[in-house]
């Protein structure tokens, strides 16, 4: 389609957005273009909330036959969506590449987080760097899977894209219960009455609104942002006299989020939990929450998108103290990452790699899950 002049993009998502609609009808292939036309017209309602631009196929006819037989009889709702989740991983791939340090999750990472930090029914859940949403959808599942209704969840997001590939997992994932914002979600309330209030996370939550109980994420890993500017209203911008990291603001915007006792999962380079230069930091994390594990994951576990090292930071918010809380920590360390070293999926012995594919990935974050949960609900 190079020379086609559509954006691939949102033609991308219009057409999973027809073979979505054309399955709720009966249909197993993509039906042709006139029909997909009519399905999104139909639907013209729910297309236009996640989509800016036209509601018709754009691709030309041409073109159309090829992607009927490549794509026709790929079931988008059916195996746990791992055919939705696998095109979000390559669009979502794509779009970050122009931007430092953002690399799509793996789901057996995310299964983890949530799968620890266990949200409930009614509980406000929340991811405010939530990319395609993969962190709520995760929660919507565990939820209905585990107590037979969901949370209330909330992403947020400053990229435009990232917030229409979020409405359409929670429209196909999560049956529109994830509330997708564009947001930046770094940005503090106003200190004082007087002065004017911006767009902010508390804002759009309303005034009763006494913060998340659950906040689980995997910000930027670069970037960084300069001291003047909002970021002053961080505590830890007093930890760096020039630049600031982004990641290190988001350590501190989603303690700041939480409400007192709210649990948090949040996926760090690993400079974070063990460089020198971030001392004050944890510091400051240990004043304001009681970290309850670490998870330090294996350098393949990001691959193919990069080999740096992460780590996974557990913690429940308490009210600020002079020093440290005397938390005891928990350190995991994953061995088998589900990848080799170049990139390729490594599945278990006899896995059903269909129900869904990540499913199947040799790793063992499903045995470290229980254990962290153990301590964080003990908390
Ligand atoms: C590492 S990606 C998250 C990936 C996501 N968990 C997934 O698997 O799809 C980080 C996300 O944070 C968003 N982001 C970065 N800075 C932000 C800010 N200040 N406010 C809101 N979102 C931000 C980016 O647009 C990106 O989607």
């Amino acid at each position: 389609m190079a020379n086609s002049g559509v954006d691939e993009f949102y033609e991308i998502i219009r057409l999973i957005l027809a073979k979505y609609f054309a399955e709720g009808e009966g249909y197993e292939d993509l039906p042709d273009k006139r029909k997909c036309d009519l399905l999104l017209r139909e639907h013209g309602a729910e297309v236009a909330f996640i989509l800016d631009g036209a509601l018709e196929i754009q691709t030309p006819d041409s073109i159309f036959k090829e992607v009927r037989r490549i794509f026709g009889s790929t079931n988008i709702t059916g195996q746990d969506f791992t055919a939705l989740d696998q095109a979000f991983e390559q669009l979502t791939s794509r779009s970050y590449k122009s931007e430092k340090g953002q690399y799509f999750t793996p789901r057996h990472v995310i299964d983890m987080c949530v799968e620890a930090v266990d949200p409930k029914p009614g509980e406000l859940i929340c991811d405010p760097a939530c990319g395609s949403a993969a962190f709520l959808k995760s929660a919507h599942t565990h939820t209905l899977k585990n107590y037979g209704e969901t949370a209330k969840l909330y992403g947020f997001d400053y990229s435009h894209r990232a917030c229409q590939v979020a409405k359409v997992v929670s429209l196909i994932g999560a049956r529109g219960e994830i509330k997708v914002e564009q947001m930046d979600s770094l940005r503090l309330p106003a200190p004082t009455l007087l002065d004017e209030e911006q767009e902010t996370i508390e804002h759009m939550m309303g005034p009763s609104f006494e913060g998340f109980d659950v906040i689980v994420t995997n910000p930027p890993f670069a970037g960084d942002i300069s001291v003047e500017g909002y970021a002053n209203g961080y505590d830890v911008a007093r930890t760096s006299s020039k630049r600031l990291e982004r990641d290190v603001l988001f350590i501190e915007r989603c303690i700041r989020l939480l409400k007192v006792g709210g649990r948090l999962a949040i996926v760090l380079p690993d400079n974070k939990v063990s460089g020198k230069a971030f001392r004050a930091v944890r510091l400051w994390l240990g004043k304001n929450s009681e970290i309850k594990a670490v998870v330090s994951l294996h350098r393949y576990t990001f691959l193919p998108y990069t080999s740096q090292k992460a780590a996974v930071i557990f913690a429940v918010k308490r009210q600020p103290a002079l020093s440290p809380y005397e938390s005891e920590i928990t350190f995991f360390r994953s061995d088998a990452a589900g990848k080799a070293s170049n990139g390729t999926p490594v599945y278990r012995d006899n896995a059903d790699v269909d129900h869904p594919a990540y499913i199947a990935l040799d790793h063992d974050l499903d045995e470290i899950a229980p254990q962290i949960r153990s301590v964080i609900c003990a908390a």
